[in-house]
């Protein structure tokens, strides 16, 4: 089983967002008894919420159920999976930082490190933005 987890700031909007559009992929693939997906946030301060309301409408006109709960990243979570995968460059810092002995460096990417149509640093944060920054998250996902 390879495990891969989608880590953004609060885990409401784009992790959970990257997780439905991999699990579509995954699924297409036929590969859903191969590859199990999950998805934290950096943050604690939506924990236990469900997906951001505007991340879901979204979601939905594309086809994507957003059906998360959000929960903080935690340090058992680098022993856990495979494939941890930042959404921004903050994302990334703050894993790289609690992973004090660089351990786990080599399981640490970025979003964007995967993109091959779009040329995007990093999957910007929607959250104080209008609907634009959802859509934008949606076509880099
Ligand atoms: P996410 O978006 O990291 O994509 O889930 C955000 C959600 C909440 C906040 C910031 C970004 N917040 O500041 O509460």
């Amino acid at each position: 089983m390879v495990q891969v987890l989608f880590v953004c700031l609060g885990n409401i909007c784009r992790s959970p967002s990257a997780e439905a559009v991999m699990q579509s992929l995954v699924d297409d693939a036929g590969l859903s008894d191969r590859i199990r997906l999950d998805s934290a946030g950096t943050a604690a301060y939506h924990v236990g919420e469900p997906a951001d309301r505007r991340m879901q409408q979204h979601a939905q006109r594309r086809g994507y159920d957003l059906t998360s709960r959000a929960r903080q990243f935690e340090y058992a979570d680098f022993d856990r999976f495979d494939y941890i995968i930042a959404q921004d460059n903050s994302n990334y810092h703050s894993l790289r930082q609690q992973d004090r002995t660089g351990k786990y460096t080599a399981k640490l990417y970025r979003m964007t490190d995967f993109a091959r149509t779009v040329d995007e640093p990093e999957v910007p944060d929607p959250y104080y933005g209008g609907p634009q920054g959802f859509e934008l998250v949606l076509d880099i996902l």
